[in-house]
């Protein structure tokens, strides 16, 4: 039987109550947050589009695992669940839990980084290109062209560039190749997923230059989803099975269980290499913890184990990618200009198509964020010049390559009325687009100023 609307497939146990505001409250607390809602608070903001990482709700049996956790200093059975579930998802051998990602990522691009070394992938996210380029080595994005433009469809929008891959390894040298990142899906490209196929080719380009292969596979499951519903000879493996066929490509891999894990803190290093291993855990002791918890606590370690197994269930992930493309769906027949094909975990709306009365000196995007917040409440996030933008010797901007607003969605946390709630927020603000402001910086860091950049609206 076929129904017309995926359901939500849990029912509600505990709930978390949302303080509900009214516009004019909403105008002080962002003044009062200088038009950043990095500086909200989160009981001002209604609904929280601003990251799917760290967000997910955690089901009835990972609450159960929270309360089995074993916090034993060495060798704790929880230590001995998550290695096993890891070991098992992955086949790497060597294991190492870690608080999040980047602490992955520093363990290992400490260790293989350095000057002269060059890091390639279809896109580094933010923390992988800072941890490179922090050892002093240089990280090149090489996606596919489809992957630059934001409405060119195509199905595997994140793949990487093998021709670019073949010709960056000539120019280099393979000795000094540090590893190939492939991150599925490509979260700074849109959340679009990477095929198998791609994945392969990198792997046999790897292996001919004798070149380590890295996966960064926070968004492994909700990549496999789209493996099994777009790429032939897929249709009848199971989503685990695609993830285990990937994991088997590479040579190790990165993982933030913020994302698919379904937890709120943790993350992890995996790899083939025993001599590799012995030295990144022996960072992991120095700066995260003793080896069998690294960063965590036995509880943490019992829900990601869990966490990891439920990513997988078939009826979670069609509903996982159907709501996310619901969202994308109904902003597009309203004429709202996105990246398309929408991706796994995000939504990306082109701010600067959608406020093309605003110039890019006036971000765009952080006027959308504005306005999303004051007309309803819901916080989302700027990717574009305020966040990669750069300054030139003459003070004039140097604007990203894009103006994107991304509303990201949380795992399992809202439901469908939320998400209409979002629709027609949309269908309000398109209505009244010219009223929209452009805005200036008042005060900006020296780094990551998106964090805690102030600004004001520009008067009309
Ligand atoms: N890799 C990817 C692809 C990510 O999206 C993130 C985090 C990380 C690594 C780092 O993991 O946060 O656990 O240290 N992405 C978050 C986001 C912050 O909002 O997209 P972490």
């Amino acid at each position: 039987m076929h129904h017309k609307t995926t359901i939500e497939p849990f029912r509600i146990k505990v709930v978390e109550q949302i303080r509900l505001s009214s516009e004019e409250e909403r105008l002080q607390y962002l003044a009062d947050a200088q038009y950043n809602p990095f500086l909200l608070k989160s009981n001002q903001v209604i609904i929280d589009l601003l990251t799917d990482s760290g967000t997910s709700a955690m089901s009835s049996e990972q609450w159960a695992g929270v309360m089995r956790g074993d916090e034993s200093y060495a060798g704790a059975v929880s230590w001995q669940r998550l290695e096993n579930a890891v070991k098992d998802l992955t086949g790497y051998p060597y294991v190492m839990p870690t608080h999040q990602g980047r602490a992955a990522e520093h363990l290992l691009y400490s260790r293989i980084g350095g000057p002269g070394k060059v890091f390639i992938s279809n896109t580094h996210f933010d923390t992988t290109r800072a941890n490179i380029e922090f050892s002093g080595a240089t990280a090149i994005d090489i996606p596919i062209e489809e992957g630059r433009h934001p409405d060119w469809d195509h199905p595997f929008k994140g793949n990487m560039d093998t021709a670019r891959l073949e010709a960056l390894i000539a120019e280099h040298g393979a000795a000094n190749i540090g590893a190939v990142v492939l991150t599925v899906t490509n979260n700074s490209g849109g959340g679009q997923p990477v095929s198998m196929a791609n994945a392969r080719a990198v792997s046999e380009i790897c292996r001919s230059h004798g070149v380590l292969f890295i996966l960064d596979a926070c968004r492994v499951a909700e990549n496999a989803y789209f493996i099994r519903h777009r790429e032939e000879d897929y249709a009848d493996k199971s989503y685990r099975q695609i993830a285990q066929e990937m994991f088997s490509l590479a040579d190790g891999c990165i993982m933030s269980a913020k994302k698919d894990a379904l937890v709120n803190m943790g993350g992890f290093l995996a790899l083939k290499d025993l001599d590799l291993a012995v030295q990144c855990r022996t960072v992991l002791i120095i700066t995260e913890g003793y080896s069998t918890y690294g960063g965590l606590s036995g509880r943490d370690m019992e829900a990601i184990a869990i966490g990891l197994e439920e990513v997988f269930d078939a009826d979670y992930l069609h509903y996982r990618i159907k709501s996310t493309g619901y969202l994308g769906e109904k902003l597009r027949e309203m004429g709202v200009p996105l990246i398309w094909p929408i991706g796994g975990h995000a939504v990306y709306v082109d701010a600067k198509a959608f406020y093309p009365h605003i110039p890019v000196e006036q971000f765009p995007g952080q006027s959308l964020v504005c306005e999303l917040y004051l007309k309803a409440g819901i916080r989302s996030c700027e990717i574009g010049s305020v966040m990669f933008g750069k300054t030139d010797a003459d003070g004039q901007l140097v604007p990203a390559a894009m103006e994107l607003v991304r509303l990201a969605i949380p795992r399992r946390v809202y439901t469908q009325s939320h998400i209409d709630y979002v629709v027609e927020t949309f269908r309000e603000l398109i209505t009244e687009k010219e009223k929209a402001p452009g805005y200036r910086i008042v005060y900006e860091p020296p780094f990551l100023r998106h964090f805690t950049a102030r600004f004001e609206p520009v008067k009309g």
